[in-house]
């Protein structure tokens, strides 16, 4: 089975390259490079030993997304290509709905036209908004913060009435936690432009000292410690979470909604703790004021997942921070050091 993959140099997407490889499914990247690099999928070569084809293509631009699939026998998609960070899509909301939802109607258009029905989006635990009660569940009321969890949630309903007028369409919906971590091998992992917005690569800049001090936003949540609860998974988890999808939900009909977590939650000082564990060395902090929009606990149920696809997360905190640790020490400026 051959897998267009878009956004596949990315963080998430070149993790879950090297699963889908050593899965011994055949891979197709499409990617514009605007938030990764092509190293990213040097590095998928060096660890599978395993070549593909790249694209360096846009998906705005309709003639050359399509042309991968002229050139390219696809059986299915997994669509990780977008922006994604909160902050900047208060910004320009207009760049992250015509790059996130234009993109993503092109690319289905050009599938119906080469039938292809398959279909595995990246959607994200932004969409449950700010839930009443944890852990989350799939059917929890849906709700979004900002523009860009607005493209999450609309994207979620254009698959809905695209298989709602085509019942051929098998699409997932994943729901991505807080994906942390990085490939054990120290030669993939996530490379944020600028100063980081999450968490993770901000303590491990912090680690590497190329940043002073880790401001905790906000430590009077209701909430054992006081700090903001999130459901932490290792990327590669997350990564043959996807393999799983494929496995079983290719050939079957339907909208399918899994979230992808541990079901675990841990605070920001727990987390700060667990990276001073796996590098050896205290984490500089500051207790800062609360960042405006995040909301005190956000963690999976996800025995939905476990039941149905036969997928459970099995890298802990430890594991996480310890391969998160290894990228950030070996490549302390990314993959342009
Ligand atoms: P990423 O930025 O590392 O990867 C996204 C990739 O898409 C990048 O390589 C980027 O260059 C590419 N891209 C963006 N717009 C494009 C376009 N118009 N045409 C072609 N390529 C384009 O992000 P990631 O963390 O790997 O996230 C992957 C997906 O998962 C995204 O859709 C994101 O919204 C979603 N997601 C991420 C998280 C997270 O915390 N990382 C959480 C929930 C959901
Ligand atoms: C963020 C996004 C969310 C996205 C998720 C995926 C926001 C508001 N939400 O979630 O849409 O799906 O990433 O990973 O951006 N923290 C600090 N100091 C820092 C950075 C973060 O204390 O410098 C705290 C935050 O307050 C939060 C926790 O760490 O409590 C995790 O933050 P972050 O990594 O940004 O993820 P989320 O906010 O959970």
């Amino acid at each position: 089975m051959n897998i267009l993959v878009t956004g596949g140099a990315g963080y998430i997407g070149s993790h879950t390259c090297v699963e889908l490889l050593n899965a011994g499914y055949d891979i197709v990247v499409m990617d514009n490079l605007y938030n990764s690099c092509e190293k990213s999928l040097e590095a998928v070569k060096k660890i599978t030993g395993k070549d593909f084809p790249f694209y360096k293509c846009d998906m705005l631009d309709y003639e050359a997304t399509e042309k991968i699939f002229k050139e390219n026998k696809i059986d299915g998609v997994i669509h990780f290509a977008g922006l994604k960070a909160v902050g900047e899509s208060c910004r320009i909301p207009l760049t992250y709905y015509h790059n996130n939802i234009t993109g993503t109607l092109n690319l289905l258009d050009i599938m119906e036209k080469y039938n292809v029905f398959n279909m595995v989006f990246s959607s994200s635990a932004t969409v449950y908004g700010s839930p009443k009660t944890v852990p989350i569940k799939e059917d929890f009321p849906l709700s979004t913060a900002s523009p860009y969890g607005s493209t999450k949630l609309m994207i979620e309903n254009i698959l809905r009435d695209v298989y709602g007028a085509n019942n051929k369409w098998s699409i997932t919906l994943l729901r991505y936690f807080n994906p942390i971590g990085a490939h054990e091998s120290g030669t993939m992992g996530e490379d944020p432009k600028g100063i980081p917005n999450n968490l993770l690569p901000y303590i491990a800049q912090v680690a590497v000292g190329r940043l002073e001090c880790l401001s905790v936003f906000g430590n009077d949540y209701p909430t054992p410690d006081g700090t903001c609860v999130r459901d932490y998974i290792h990327v590669v988890d997350l990564a043959i979470g996807h393999v799983k999808t494929v496995d079983k939900k290719s050939n079957e009909p339907g909208v399918h909604i899994y979230n992808l977590g541990t079901g675990n939650g841990y605070s920001v000082l727990e987390v700060v703790k667990a990276f001073e564990d796996a590098c050896g060395k205290p984490i500089n902090f500051k207790i800062a004021p609360r960042r405006a929009g995040d909301i005190p606990e956000c963690y999976a149920d996800a025995t939905k997942a476990k039941e149905e696809l036969g997928w459970t997360a099995e890298r802990d905190i430890a594991k996480m921070c310890e391969d998160n640790w290894r990228w950030q020490k070996l490549n302390p400026n990314g993959y342009n050091g």
